[in-house]
């Protein structure tokens, strides 16, 4: 859903706190400049510089051969699928994972490839047992298990290393290739405190976003073993995503990776802080009510008024989805501990006049 926020600045914070997602950070004024000072080339043919130093810099940072740009994290993703699968074989995935259930069967779609959701653990990581019931016999009448799907973080729950190398490991037991869907990798990455290599070991392809924690206006980054490199690019040619002088997205990766990565762990605390304090507003234990994972806090309103609450709070320059029953408010570059503040605030006033 998308709103006319041109009229709901907070008079309190002179700014609007859109708490929906880490995806509606807008470019800092710094970011700006260095997109605007980007040495850029025709990336096609292989000549944007900058492009050039994002893929190689992120394949070492993760100990991977190479990396690709891509438009968006969905194609990313789809690349991906597409070059690891051929037609008539099948990718086996958590059920709430979102190349599942947000990208729009993009792999059955344009590659005839068959996608098996599986259910998921406590933490949402794939089951070793519940990978191995779902991969198909050598039998004419199944498609042909190829590739695991793993996702993490999943919903802002961050997947420990062992569980990811459960399922890495019970994938290879079958022959399967790994994707990893990293669109918050680094999100992970703070909250289990491994390195970035050992994360990205967990899965032969790693899809990481530029543009959730990281606050860029746009590109991920398919990591990838060389023998893929070629699929990736050809299928990310074919669904349109060759661009030309996109280096000044690059340099704003670049920026991203030196700078707006230590700050996750402050994303991670204030989402902490406001789920502890927002617990004094929810029905029961509190446990049911209210989660918070990473950077992101899961609230469900008392007495099902969450319509009332969301227009509460947008009058007060605050943007959340509507609680259907439950909402997801997100920490990110752009909440500062004032906003935290005045979200508190404002959730005291709705609950106590
Ligand atoms: C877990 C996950 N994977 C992939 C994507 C897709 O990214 P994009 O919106 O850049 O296509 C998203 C988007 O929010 C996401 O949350």
């Amino acid at each position: 859903m998308s709103y006319d926020l041109s009229k709901k600045i907070s008079h309190q914070t002179n700014h609007l706190i859109d708490l929906r997602s880490d995806t509606v950070t807008r470019p800092s004024v710094e970011m700006r400049r260095i997109m605007s000072d980007a040495e850029v080339g025709d990336d096609v043919y292989g000549e944007d510089p900058t492009i050039n130093k994002l893929e190689k810099m992120l394949a070492e940072r993760l100990g991977k051969d190479t990396g690709v740009l891509m438009t968006s994290g969905t194609q990313s993703n789809l690349c991906s699928v597409l070059s690891h699968c051929a037609r008539g074989e099948e990718i086996i995935i958590g059920n709430s994972y979102h190349v599942y259930i947000d990208e729009a069967a993009g792999a059955s779609v344009l590659g005839g490839i068959a996608i098996t959701p599986i259910e998921t653990g406590d933490d949402n990581e794939m089951l070793p047992d519940n990978i191995s019931r779902a991969v198909k016999p050598d039998d004419s009448h199944c498609p042909i298990s190829k590739l695991v799907c793993m996702e993490n973080t999943v919903w802002g729950n961050a997947i420990s290393l062992d569980k990811m190398n459960d399922a890495k490991n019970e994938a290879e037991r079958h022959n399967l290739s790994t994707h990893l869907d990293g669109a918050r990798f680094f999100n992970a990455v703070t909250k289990l405190g491994c390195s970035e290599k050992e994360l990205a070991s967990c899965a032969d392809t790693v899809s990481i976003c530029l543009s959730k924690g990281l606050g860029t206006p746009a590109g991920s980054v398919l990591l990838l073993p060389k023998e893929l490199e070629g699929k990736a690019r050809r299928w990310r040619k074919m669904l349109g995503g060759g661009m030309r002088q996109a280096g000044i997205f690059a340099a704003a990766g670049i920026y991203a990776l030196e700078n707006n990565i230590k700050r996750l762990s402050e994303d991670q605390q204030r989402a902490e802080y406001l789920a502890s304090e927002l617990k004094k507003y929810v029905n029961g234990s509190g446990d049911s009510d209210i989660k918070q994972n990473t950077n992101m806090v899961f609230f469900t309103p008392q007495k099902k008024d969450g319509q009332k609450l969301a227009t509460f709070l947008m009058d007060r320059g605050i943007v959340i989805n509507d609680p259907l029953p439950t909402t997801r408010m997100v920490m990110h570059l752009d909440i500062s501990d004032s906003d935290v503040n005045h979200i508190l605030k404002s959730f005291d006033e709705y609950y106590n006049s």
